[in-house]
């Protein structure tokens, strides 16, 4: 394996993730499907406004069992790294039930949005906030400067303006300031950041941006296209200022 480029791979992460050596990878910083699907009322065509996403997606109907992770994760990783996993409140309960037995550390974080998809009918809250699990052994690396910075809450927009991908659009991309708020406080520089569920690559974006190696699978060709393509203009981009 190339230490130095981002690996990058089209497939079924469930089978790639068996190509990574033992204890190589420092972060796994990923945000797989959250199956949701199944509680959704479904996307909201409005005649005056454009549709309400509401993150459905075909690729959210796959059911998601942190079970079947636990082996690879706990394969890949090194003694001293970290896992941060987007989740959702359906889902919470089954990754603390798996990998808080097998780790140290089982904690949360919480991303709030601070311009979530508004709820046009007024019913029940908005959905401003996503879930992060985060857990590690003793010794795991973990830079921190202050007690203000070691709060588990992230404020952002969500992603939007010039970041967000028009074509495709993917319904859940990630703002790459809240990736690399994590990134900073999970590694240090040189440092390789897994993400097996990358979609258009917001991780890989990061990771770039902060001088870590990167590996990502996706499973969508067009997402992976997108995601090659902006990990290689964030390489350019880091080039230039070199
Ligand atoms: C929640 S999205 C990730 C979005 C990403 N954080 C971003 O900012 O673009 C999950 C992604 O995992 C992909 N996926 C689902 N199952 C997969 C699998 N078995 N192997 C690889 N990718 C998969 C989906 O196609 C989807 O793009």
């Amino acid at each position: 394996m190339d230490n130095e480029k981002p690996i990058l791979k089209l497939g079924d992460s469930r089978c790639l993730i068996k190509e990574i050596p033992d204890h190589s990878i420092d972060l796994i910083l990923t945000d797989p499907p959250y199956n949701l699907s199944g509680y959704s009322t479904g996307n909201m065509e409005l005649s005056w406004h454009k549709t309400i996403n509401n993150d459905l997606a075909e690729w959210d109907m796959n059911s998601f069992e942190p079970a079947e992770w636990l082996p690879e994760f706990k394969r890949v990783l090194k003694p001293t790294g970290n896992i941060f996993a987007f989740t959702s409140y359906n889902l919470m309960g089954k990754w603390h039930q798996v990998f808080d037995p097998e780790f140290d550390t089982f904690q949360y974080m919480v991303w709030h949005k601070t311009n979530p998809v508004p709820k046009i009918r007024r019913a029940g809250f908005l959905n401003s906030c996503e879930l992060i699990i985060c857990v590690w052994d003793k010794g795991h690396i973990w830079n921190f400067s202050s007690q203000k910075e070691m709060h588990n809450f992230i404020e952002t927009p969500i992603c939007m303006g010039k970041e967000r991908l028009k074509n495709p659009c993917h319904p859940t991309q990630k703002p790459v300031k809240v990736l690399e708020r994590i990134i900073k406080m999970a590694t240090n520089e040189g440092d390789t950041i897994l993400d097996p569920f990358m979609g258009v690559g917001s991780t890989g974006v990061a990771a770039i941006n902060l001088g870590r190696k990167f590996i990502g699978f996706e499973l969508e060709k067009e997402y992976y296209d997108a995601a090659v393509n902006r990990i290689e203009t964030s390489i350019q981009a880091k080039l230039v200022l070199i």
